[in-house]
């Protein structure tokens, strides 16, 4: 089966096996075929965050899994919970509808609700964990399904339990924590200044996701039209005496002093600076507007992305001694 149209890197893949399921019970069902079989087993959402570097053997289950739905109030807040194939933007569309605040800024990510919390996903300053309740995840290695509440789920930047044991969860539901009241999150400068523009001078958080769908647009290439996956590298985490070092030879580079005194540099700084912004060859390119984001330019194989993406981590270690990390997840080949 097809793939290209379940990955947003648009590369053209296949599957041995495809099933979509929509049920815990259909689920079991392919997990069961599968084991039968002696298939290996991918777990697909929206496909927002994996590069196929090969076709994939075994067995693909794409969760298309829906419902949505308002599960407790109380004063202040409220608790959503929504089926692991909800698609992500629509679901903060809803939430929004229903009056309640704390996803605005994490509008227009591409993907499904069930894979949010793998990498526990985030911008303009607010993070999947942040708004966290719990979720329910079938434990492959059991065959039982269990509730991981927020310590649980060992969120860290894009990184979750879930994303370190690869392949053993799958998220069935995830249930958050949204207020009843509006709670503007204005730190991302961007965001602030675009907010300071509207002249507004109550919280909107309609208002705020619009800047952030504006701010997306302008920055991130659409899927639908230049294949790619979002931020291909993490932004680096480096320890303060290296980060001093290399802040006195580049002052001026983008960075976020951590709680832990580590210090995030900005990879599409070092990225740009190292001179591949705009890069093409082969069918991949680094995007104009963002360095951060490797695009589809047409017919690319995972193979070329992954050359590129291995040029790009090589000469900005060589330039700046630092070793990016591939944010989506390799699969396939
Ligand atoms: N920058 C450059 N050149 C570039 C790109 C960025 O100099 O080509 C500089 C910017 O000027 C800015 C800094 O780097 O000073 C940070 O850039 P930006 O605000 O665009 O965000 P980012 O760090 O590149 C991260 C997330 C994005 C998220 C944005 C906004 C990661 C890996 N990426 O990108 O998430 O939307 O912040 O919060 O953390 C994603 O994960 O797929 C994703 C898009």
């Amino acid at each position: 089966a097809a793939l290209r149209d379940l990955n947003t890197f648009g590369i053209n893949e296949s599957a041995e096996q495809l099933v979509p399921v929509e049920t815990e019970q259909q689920l079991r069902e392919a997990l069961a075929l599968a084991d039968a079989q002696g298939w290996p087993v991918t777990v697909l959402g929206g496909g927002s965050n994996m590069i196929l570097a090969g076709p994939l053997a075994g067995l693909v289950i794409a969760m298309r899994s829906r419902g949505r739905r308002v599960l407790s109030r109380e004063p202040g807040s409220a608790v959503i919970e929504g089926e692991a194939g909800e698609n992500w933007h629509q679901l903060v569309n809803w939430s929004l509808d229903h009056g309640f605040h704390g996803l605005e800024n994490l509008s227009l990510i591409p993907g499904t609700l069930g894979a949010a919390p793998m990498q526990n996903i985030g911008a303009y300053g607010v993070e999947l964990c942040d708004v966290f309740d719990s979720l329910d995840a079938l434990d492959r290695t059991t065959g039982e399904v269990c509730r991981f509440d927020r310590d649980a789920c060992r969120f860290a930047y894009r990184d979750s339990l879930f994303k370190q044991q690869a392949g053993r969860f799958v998220i069935l539901r995830v249930r958050l924590r949204l207020s009843t009241q509006p709670v503007p999150r204005l730190d991302y400068a961007p965001l602030a200044a675009a907010w300071s523009v509207t002249g507004l001078s109550r919280p909107d958080s309609r208002v705020i996701s619009q800047l952030v769908c504006q701010i997306r647009r302008s920055k991130l290439p659409d899927p639908a039209q230049l294949g790619n996956a979002g931020s291909f590298f993490k932004n680096p985490l480096l320890p303060a005496d290296q980060a001093a070092a290399l802040l006195a030879t580049w002052p001026e580079a983008p960075h976020y002093p951590q709680p832990d005194g580590s210090v995030k540099l900005a990879a599409g700084w070092l990225i740009e600076r190292a001179g591949w912004k705009g890069h093409c060859r082969d069918r991949v390119g680094v995007h104009r507007e963002q360095a951060l984001v490797l695009v589809n330019l047409g017919g690319a194989r995972g193979a070329d992305v992954l050359a590129l993406a291995e040029d790009i981590q090589r000469d900005v270690q060589a330039k700046f001694g630092v070793q990016l990390e591939m944010e989506p997840q390799r699969v396939g080949g």
